[in-house]
């Protein structure tokens, strides 16, 4: 029964994220979908529970895929969760340098393979970071995540309205 590691920061997730977790959900038997605790980027938006409620939701329909949260070396967790592989979203050449040094380090470090797939194309511009940023200033961004998504982050930056 193979099982693998889609790993991420997701604050918040996004059609993207979803998307490759879908895809994933089709070739393996099971999928850990892991939110790392403390995103090094930035301070997160989202504290870690909501990041995984978030998760939770907008993956109820896919019944071999569970979310859990690590710290730490993610080949550590890997590891612990006898996963066999990593699986990453690749968007654009602008990704892969750094998805590469990452996929042969943790290679390096535990013999995991990670394994990529190309985001859908009408996901390329996609990040976490930048539908943050448009929902911050009032822009759109009900295309871009799942509503429950959109809903908090309006009741994230307009507190009038629930979220
Ligand atoms: O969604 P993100 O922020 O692009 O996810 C990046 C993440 C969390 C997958 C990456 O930063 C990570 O694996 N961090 C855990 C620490 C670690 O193992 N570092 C060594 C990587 S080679």
């Amino acid at each position: 029964m193979a099982t693998a590691l889609c790993p991420g920061s997701f604050d918040p997730v996004t059609n993207g994220h979803l998307d490759i977790i879908e895809r994933t959900a089709r070739h393996f038997d099971h999928v850990v979908v892991a939110v790392i605790r403390n995103p090094q980027k930035s301070q997160s938006l989202f504290t870690l529970e909501e990041r995984q409620e978030m998760l939770a939701e907008v993956t109820g329909h896919l019944a071999n895929v569970r979310i859990d949260f690590f710290t730490g070396l993610l080949v550590d967790y890997a590891r612990e969760q006898g996963a066999h592989a990593i699986v990453k979203g690749l968007r654009a050449v602008s990704d892969f340098d750094y998805e590469l040094q990452m996929a042969q380090m943790n290679q390096r470090l535990s013999g995991i393979d990670t394994f990529f797939i190309s985001t859908s194309p009408q996901y390329s511009f996609l990040s976490s970071s930048l539908v943050r940023e448009v929902a911050r200033f009032g822009g759109d961004v009900s295309s871009m995540v799942p509503a429950v998504v959109a809903a908090r982050l309006a009741g994230r930056f307009d507190p009038g309205q629930s979220a």
